[in-house]
């Protein structure tokens, strides 16, 4: 292959299959497997995740002869391989023979063998046996005509993300002399004076064991840098020998969402393809909502390409303290909302349900009642249904709205010890405005905080507590470009060595927002804050706020409060002073910060920067973000519903607008008229109606065919719903 050209998983239709572990039983159920498998539409299987021990049942000495029968039974029935390298976990022998590679955990302890991934990413034996695995198997393997993608480990960080290990801190050294050159540098970023923690020579760095007491902020964020890296490098350890030996096949390993113990962004790209393991749970009828979020990070950790669900329960997990099964129809409707965020196909954990060990009551495709379980029916259902989805497959998601995503900054605010709030929540803060989106209507692309911009309406940021000049830069220029900006609360705080910004927050953000914090006023426990928000004009319309009493921060106009109590503010908020001409859009009603401004923006001749101090309840999000979207001129859903969700994907001819109710009550929608539903006649009992409207049923789901238009569909309930 040509270098640069893009490899990709060889499969021509929507993936379909699951994680399969054939060595957990005995070989006459391995044909029984592949006939339920045809019989299920299945067409890819990921396999042998943890079998290095039966490959290489003694150092050295490989046993290849039942993965060969395996993948020859497979392939007769023209299934392919998700091939695993088999490195997701050590067998027994080679720990033994090098106790030192097991991880140990914060405290110093060492963690046993007794589960899996039971080794430390930065283990020299380590690493030089996966070396000699993943190359064992691809020579192997490699020409197989089955070989549809390279599986690299699994889940890296899952259960070891961080190893405090003398090799790891040995390891954290040599990553900190290379980030830093001298000690000199290293004592000036971590601001080592404060606390008399001076470093004399790199042999007195350790990884940042639990100690006396708060532990240096840059150490504790340095090493989580430095572990998402180990990991890092122990899949380009992999990828190296895989592209050296199969230059052609693409390669992956499957993340987990918004994980955040390992920058997705460092991990994507270095690799082909973006696969992610998914399992919303179905005991939370809101699932879907976050779920929207992490599927958005996965279409554009490699800029809006196609990623593959490879993992979500066909039922019940089995790690959770209570393990809900998915309801009928629920499997089918999940598996929907990943491939409408642009996975092409959908995947299991796993095919047959185990009869014994860790994952007995994990659910699978092919229950512990075979062919009659219920699982093996919607599979068998949803398998046939999917063939008529085959014309999305490669397109792309649509979206208008962009969320920036920073793992810096997610390490940093969730720091475990001196914050002035343990309350504000990255993850919780980045959910809470995709939700609002959501609502609203607009599912959301992720985007790192250098961009790119280009093609979006509106940004948002619900948190960059690092932010360092070009993050600012890539901001103002989108903003100075025409780009509608919200950034969230305790933003451009310090930069990427944790030293507070020169005249504090929102820092190098400071031009582009207008806005200065004083003080961080973070909400006590117990406590609710209120905000409230007055009514603004449309942006270049008007410019203008609709206002009576001004109390000397408005710039452009005085304030009038709106007539209600405001929404709950019940965690965070800023001591704001506000510059001349930035306008406020809310205001603090209740506490130390009455009066104050708490919503503001900016405008920049085309652009908007919009800066939300609080961190609001879910009322106050949507009514924040109804204010930007009609500033952005971008629709905004009347009347929301979290059950609905609408995610178009697209061609250069097709618009293929995804409508899903995930709820338990029927939705009526208007759609574009004329539209065809690509699962027509599946599952459902989907009803149009003269007037374009549409019923779903609950846990219904429609795919509209239509012909492309500038904007995707924007699907709104219709007026005709209860
Ligand atoms: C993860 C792992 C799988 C399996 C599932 C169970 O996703 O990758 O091996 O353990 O969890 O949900």
């Amino acid at each position: 292959m040509a270098d640069g050209a893009p490899r990709s998983i060889r499969l021509d239709a929507l993936a379909y299959g699951g994680d399969y572990n054939p060595d957990q039983w005995p070989e006459e159920v391995w044909l029984e497997d592949a006939r339920l498998m045809r019989e299920a539409g299945v067409n890819l299987v990921s396999l042998p995740v943890f079998s290095w021990p039966q490959l290489e049942p003694e150092p050295g000495v490989y046993d290849w002869s039942w993965l060969d029968r395996v993948i020859e039974i497979l392939w007769n029935e023209g299934i392919r391989i998700d091939l695993a390298t088999a490195t997701a976990t050590p067998p027994s022998w080679l720990i033994r023979s090098h106790p030192e590679m097991l991880p140990w955990n914060e405290q110093g302890q060492r963690l046993e063998f007794g589960s899996r991934q039971a080794y430390c990413p930065s283990s020299p034996v380590w690493r030089e046996h996966v070396v000699r695995m993943s190359r064992a198997m691809a020579e192997r393997y490699g020409e197989h005509p089955a070989l549809a993608l390279w599986h690299i480990s699994n889940e890296y960080g899952d259960h070891v993300a961080r190893c405090w290990c003398p090799e790891s801190s040995a390891h954290f050294r040599r990553w900190l002399q290379a980030r830093y050159g001298d000690l000199d540098g290293l004592n000036d970023a971590w601001g080592v004076n404060v606390w008399g923690q001076r470093y004399t020579a790199w042999e007195h760095i350790e990884a940042p064991r639990q100690a006396t007491g708060p532990v240096n902020p840059t150490q504790l964020l340095d090493f989580e840098r430095f572990s998402s890296d180990a990991l890092l490098e122990l899949f380009q350890l992999e990828i190296d020998v895989l592209r050296e030996v199969t230059p052609d096949v693409a390669v992956t390993t499957n993340f987990m969402s918004l994980f955040r113990e390992l920058d997705y962004w460092t991990f994507a790209e270095v690799e082909d393809l973006v696969t992610d393991d998914a399992y919303p749970d179905p005991a939370d009828p809101h699932a879907h909502v976050p779920a929207a979020l992490n599927y958005g990070l996965m279409r554009s950790l490699k800029g809006g390409q196609p990623w593959l669900l490879l993992e979500q329960a066909a039922s019940a997990v089995s790690w959770r303290d209570v393990n809900v099964p998915k309801a009928p129809g629920r499997m089918r409707i999940d598996s929907l909302q990943a491939i409408a965020h642009g996975s092409d196909g959908a995947m299991f954990f796993q095919w047959r349900q185990a009869k014994y060990g860790q994952e007995k009551f994990h659910s699978a495709m092919l229950g512990h009642r075979g062919e009659a379980s219920r699982s093996f029916q919607e599979t068998k259902a949803f398998g046939a249904e999917l063939e008529r989805l085959a014309p999305v497959r490669g397109t792309r998601v649509r979206s208008r709205v962009a969320l920036v995503v920073d793992w810096d900054s997610w390490w940093g605010s969730s720091a475990p010890e001196s914050l002035p709030s343990q309350r504000l929540d990255w993850l919780a803060q980045a959910r809470a405005w995709n939700a609002a989106l959501y609502e609203l209507g607009h599912p959301v692309d992720a985007v790192r905080a250098t961009g790119p911009f280009d093609g979006y309406d509106l940004v948002v940021v619900p948190n960059l507590y690092i932010a360092d000049v070009a993050q600012a830069a890539a901001l103002a220029d989108y903003v100075a470009a025409g780009g509608q900006l919200v950034v969230g609360p305790f933003s451009g705080v310090v930069d990427a060595t944790e030293k507070v910004h020169d005249g504090g927050a929102p820092g190098p953000l400071r031009d582009l927002l207008g806005v200065e914090v004083d003080e961080h006023w973070p909400v006590p426990d117990g406590h609710a804050e209120r905000v409230e928000l007055v009514s603004v004009g449309r942006v270049g319309a008007q410019r203008r706020i609709e206002t009576t009493a001004g109390e000397g921060l408005d710039t452009l106009a005085g304030a009038r409060y709106s007539t209600g109590e405001g929404y709950a503010n019940p965690i965070w908020g800023e001591w704001l002073e506000v510059h001349d001409g930035t306008e406020v859009v809310g205001r603090y009603a209740s506490g130390e910060l009455a009066g104050r401004a708490a919503v503001t923006r900016r405008m920049h001749v085309d652009g908007t920067a919009w800066y939300v101090s609080a961190v609001l309840e879910s009322a106050g999000m949507l009514a924040v973000f109804r204010t930007v979207l009609a500033a952005a001129n971008l629709p905004a859903r009347e009347r929301t519903d979290t059950d609905l969700e609408a995610v178009t994907r697209s061609d250069e001819t097709t618009d293929y607008t995804f409508l899903l109710n995930h709820g338990r009550h029927e939705l009526t929608v208007d759609v574009p008229e004329g539209a065809v539903d690509l699962l027509g006649g599946g599952l459902d009992t989907l009803r149009y109606s003269t007037d374009a409207t549409l019923t779903l049923p609950s846990f219904g789901a429609a795919v509209l065919a239509s012909p492309r238009a500038a904007h995707a569909p924007f699907i709104t309930l219709s007026d005709s719903t209860d």
